[in-house]
């Protein structure tokens, strides 16, 4: 069966996911990676983004150059490890604008509980990437997603670093109209909900309380 998920699997984007899955690799290098790979993945979001020209003046001559048309597209960061890649994204999109939405999975459940949310007003009329490195039961990015459709936003893409295919299959059900990016697609989910082989509690991992 066809994936539901585009993959990126570009060399630099495997060799430092495959870094940062070993579990020796401590926070500050596993953040600085996940930075890394995120300017690559934004790069693969945003690569449709409308494009118009605009008359400018090099040392040679006139010309019509190519510039990005439209409202600024807006980063959405499902709290606390969603920053991780909101980070390296800004990097490279530094106008972007910025929302967060706090999410947490109950241990026993795995259901995603909403802690928090501040989005732009103009939501609606800007392009939408919503971002958490790990797609494991997708309880948390349905959540997240249907909350800030609920708050507006219509043009949505959802960017990860890890997936398990339970989550591709289950965020594409329940969000047939957004599209997901991913760096790989994993094996499964084991029995406590985590991608297996995975790299462990991503939040845990970048901010070092394990
Ligand atoms: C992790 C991860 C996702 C979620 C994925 O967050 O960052 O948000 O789990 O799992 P799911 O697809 O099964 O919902 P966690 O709940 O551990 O919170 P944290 O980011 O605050 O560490
Ligand atoms: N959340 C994580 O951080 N890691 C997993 O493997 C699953 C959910």
């Amino acid at each position: 069966m066809p994936s539901k998920a585009t993959v990126v699997d570009h060399p630099l984007i495997q060799h430092k996911l495959s870094m940062m899955r070993k579990v020796e690799t401590p926070p500050a290098v596993f953040r600085q990676l996940l930075k890394e790979i995120a300017m690559l993945l934004a790069h693969e979001a945003l690569r449709d983004l409308p494009m118009t020209t605009k008359r400018i003046t090099t040392p040679m001559e006139e010309m019509d150059a190519p510039v990005i048309e439209g409202r600024k597209p807006v980063i959405i960061s499902i709290l606390r490890a969603g920053n991780g890649l909101l980070d390296g994204m800004l990097d490279l999109v530094p106008m972007a604008k910025v929302g967060h939405i706090g999410m947490y999975r109950d241990h026993d459940t795995l259901e995603a509980i909403e802690y928090y949310l501040k989005v732009p007003k103009d939501i609606e009329e800007r392009p939408v990437i919503v971002v958490d490195p790990m797609l494991a039961t997708a309880n948390s990015s349905i959540a997240s997603i249907t909350r800030l459709k609920e708050v507006g936003a219509k043009n949505m893409k959802f960017v990860c670093l890890l997936a398990a295919p339970e989550g591709v299959e289950a965020l594409s059900k329940a969000h047939p109209d957004v599209p997901i990016i991913t760096a790989a697609v994993d094996s499964h989910l084991n029995e406590l909900g985590y991608i297996v082989p995975g790299l462990g509690d991503a939040g845990d991992r970048i901010y070092g309380t394990v």
